[in-house]
């Protein structure tokens, strides 16, 4: 007898993180017999992937099950069962709640316990599997099997939801750390993913060359705080995250390491010399401050004042010179003033980003900040504009730079115009130029001659590739 395959539909929200664990989930249901569906409609199994970082998380997630439920309903007269499932960081934080408020949803996961998803599964009744165990999952989870992001159907991926001859993508994702022990005042990820851990080095390097000996040349190391990374030697000893980019910088076919997100207390000196020394490391670093006023760093709990970053921004261009920044901030944090917005002003116009989001402060339940005398929500607003276009002169700046320059590009996917190929630089920007898909996966030269407002454009430097590209 053949029975139809299960299909499932991952629907991913919030950070890379997010996207790496929806591909690990992916793994985790190819190995149980899943297939994608195309559409939630489709499918025998929704799991929702969450994010808790914005402002009313929760509800949102309630809403999304909300409209699930109805889709559930409609496959029960069918006589279809569907299961929904909701895993990251608001599973976490909500836990049973969501079965108490939601009575759509079967099974409840956090962030670690994704590789329990099948046993949850099986079960005939609704579950909850919330706790922290203390075997890492990463030990339990099916090697990275890059066939089964087509359960994926997510925007990230250059080829969502095809089945069959999927080209490994040229850059991915790789999980070093988790957690983060830092507990800013605002933040809720030490709540919802808990702990600061690291994976071995010996772990890491074996993912880095299975993912290299597919095709993958460009690898971001991803972590909460992944430069805080002390993950174990083969000599038992601890590694830095310098270490561990020097070990992966020696495995043949990785071109390119980057790494997210860093906070500047663990900017360590063998990392900073890392950008120096390791050529494979790119120059462009997310190192977030939040605000530039020592006063309300201090409230937020960052652990270093004003000065501190301003020096290390300047320990890290001595050691790259022509390296790139981009950054998060706050406006409006409980009892930021007037003046102290203005001290933000000032390290942006003295650090000059080459991009940086920007947000402002909600609220988290459970985090101290959140019980602070809050700034109007007015003022809020006032502020992010002010910011927000300063950034935008920033990045416009920035890119604008790069005209007439030959960068290095690494082309990772066909282009929206046929004859076009689309990759980054080193410095993250997208570059589109008239190339060749035989050029995909490989470093090229490429004289820029165009800047658009997200990315820039132009045209292979060698003439004789040029030439191949009319053909
Ligand atoms: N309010 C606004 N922004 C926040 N972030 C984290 N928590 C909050 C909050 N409560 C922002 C920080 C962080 C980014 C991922 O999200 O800038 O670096
Ligand atoms: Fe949140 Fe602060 Fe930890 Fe970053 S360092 S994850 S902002 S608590």
């Amino acid at each position: 007898m053949i029975t139809k395959a299960r299909r499932v539909f991952i629907k991913t929200y919030g950070c890379q993180m997010n996207v790496y664990d929806s591909e690990r989930i992916a793994d985790v249901l190819a190995a149980e017999g899943f297939e994608a569906a195309e559409r939630p409609e489709d499918a025998d199994l929704i799991l929702l992937n969450t994010c808790h970082i914005r402002e009313k998380a929760a509800e949102k997630v309630y809403s999304e099950v909300g409209k699930l439920r109805l889709m559930k309903k409609a496959a029960r007269a069918e006589g279809r069962e569907v299961k929904i499932a909701v895993a990251g960081c608001v599973a976490q934080a909500e836990g049973a709640e969501i079965l108490k408020r939601a009575q759509a949803v079967d099974v409840v996961v956090g962030p670690q316990s994704y590789h329990l998803l099948p046993a949850l599964l099986k079960r005939e009744k609704r579950a909850v599997e919330t706790e922290f165990p203390a075997d890492s999952k990463f030990d339990h989870l099916p090697e990275p099997g890059i066939r089964n992001m087509h359960l994926l159907p997510s925007r990230l991926h250059a080829h969502p939801l095809q089945k069959a001859h999927l080209p490994a993508p040229v850059a991915a994702f790789l999980t070093v750390q988790e957690g983060c022990d830092k507990f800013c005042t605002f933040c809720v990820v030490p709540y919802t993913r808990g702990a600061e851990a690291s994976r071995p080095v010996a772990k890491v390097v074996e993912e880095a060359e299975l993912l290299a000996s597919r095709g993958v040349k460009e690898l971001t190391l991803l972590g909460q705080n992944v430069n805080a990374y002390h993950g174990e030697g083969t000599d038992g000893r601890t590694r830095s995250l310098a270490r561990l980019i020097a070990a992966l910088s020696e495995i043949d076919g990785i071109e390119r390491l980057r790494y997210v997100t860093s906070h500047p207390r663990d900017m360590s000196d063998d990392l900073i010399e890392a950008h120096a020394s390791l050529p494979k490391l790119m120059p462009y670093l997310h190192l977030p401050v939040q605000a530039g006023s020592t006063r309300v760093l201090h409230a937020m709990n960052r652990g270093h004042d004003r000065g501190f970053y301003l020096r290390l921004i300047e320990k890290l261009r001595s050691a790259r010179p022509d390296l790139a920044l981009s950054g998060d901030f706050i406006v409006g944090f409980p009892g930021e003033t007037e003046e102290d917005f203005r001290d933000t002003l000032a390290l942006v116009e003295a650090v000059e980003y080459a991009s940086a989001y920007s947000f402002k402060y909600s609220p988290r339940p459970g985090t101290p900040a959140a019980e602070m005398a809050q700034v109007p929500e007015g003022e809020k607003s006032e502020r992010l504009t002010r910011l927000q276009a300063l950034i935008a002169k920033q990045q416009a700046a920035f890119n604008a730079r790069m005209r007439g320059l030959d960068i290095d590009v690494l082309f990772e996917k066909p282009g929206k115009r046929p004859g076009q190929i689309v990759g980054r630089s080193p410095w993250l920007q997208a570059v589109h130029a008239d190339a060749p898909e035989e050029m995909i996966g490989t470093v090229v030269p490429v004289t820029i001659d165009a800047i658009g407002a997200n990315s820039l454009f132009g045209a292979l430097k060698d003439a004789s590739l040029r030439e191949r590209a009319i053909a």
